[in-house]
């Protein structure tokens, strides 16, 4: 991404484990309702690997980015059921998440893990959102800050460029549940996350930081009036075009 589109918001969608061949459909609403705003707004859809190569067939000529939702660290090799990011990126898409936190807890993804995937897609010539965020207990138990500093410390390539990747931070327990933090928590973690990506990168500028976790046609407004926020990934509300298409709209006119 250029410096120019640094500025913009950014809105993606995460479709996890849903959707068949049918609800490109929704996809295709999504991509349409996008080209009329994306002067003002980024957008991309993270869709499952079995859908990822006929969106990008089906949204040709359109703006919105597509994705993977996660990659394998190395090119090619007996690694049986995972996808390279070679791989998603031959299909022509240009997006991929690394360290859902679903990938970490059920699938046991380490920080060197994911930085190693991080690394793997932008060889691959892929934009790669890295995924960040608490848990419950170590919200509770104060320990929200110190936990991104590692996560950035150990997840996070130094010789990225801040156009180069964009962050997520997803608290953990605001995932699926409907729970978001307030405006002000929210605020302090993205600009501690700015800072560390500064730090961590030895960079003036810091990547888009996007917020995720319940995020909603109802909270968007909230959520993109914080300065630090740079836009949104969002699960639940992506799976249907008119929900997600408001979130992209509000990120467009704030
Ligand atoms: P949610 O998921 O919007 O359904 O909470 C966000 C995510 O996991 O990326």
């Amino acid at each position: 991404m250029t410096a120019k589109e640094q500025g913009r918001r950014f809105v993606v969608g995460n479709w996890k484990m849903h959707g068949l061949r049918a609800d490109l459909a929704e996809a295709k609403a999504i991509a349409m309702e996008h080209g009329g705003l994306a002067d003002r707004v980024d957008a991309g859809l993270c869709l499952p690997a079995t859908l990822l190569g006929d969106a990008v067939g089906a949204l040709r000529g359109l703006p919105l980015l597509l994705g993977g939702q996660d990659c394998h660290m190395e090119e090619q090799g007996a690694f049986t059921g995972d996808v390279s990011a070679r791989m998603i990126s031959d299909l022509g898409a240009a997006l991929v998440i690394v360290g859902h936190s679903e990938r970490r807890q059920y699938h046991g993804e380490t920080d060197a893990q994911i930085l190693a995937k991080a690394r793997a897609a932008r060889a691959a010539g892929l934009h790669p959102i890295i995924c960040i965020g608490e848990t419950e207990p170590e919200r509770d138990a104060g320990q929200t800050l110190d936990r991104l500093a590692v996560q950035i410390e150990d997840g996070v390539p130094e010789d990225f460029a801040p156009n180069d990747f964009t962050i997520a931070y997803e608290p953990v327990w605001a995932i699926g549940t409907g729970r978001t933090p307030s405006t002000d928590e929210i605020a302090e973690a993205h600009a501690f996350i700015h800072e560390r990506a500064r730090t961590r990168l030895r960079a003036d500028a810091s990547p888009r930081v996007l917020y995720g976790g319940s995020a909603k046609p109802e909270n968007a407004a909230e959520l993109f009036s914080i300065d630090a926020v740079n836009g949104a990934l969002v699960g639940g509300a992506s799976l249907k075009a008119q929900s997600f298409i408001k979130i992209v709209r509000t990120a467009a006119q704030l």
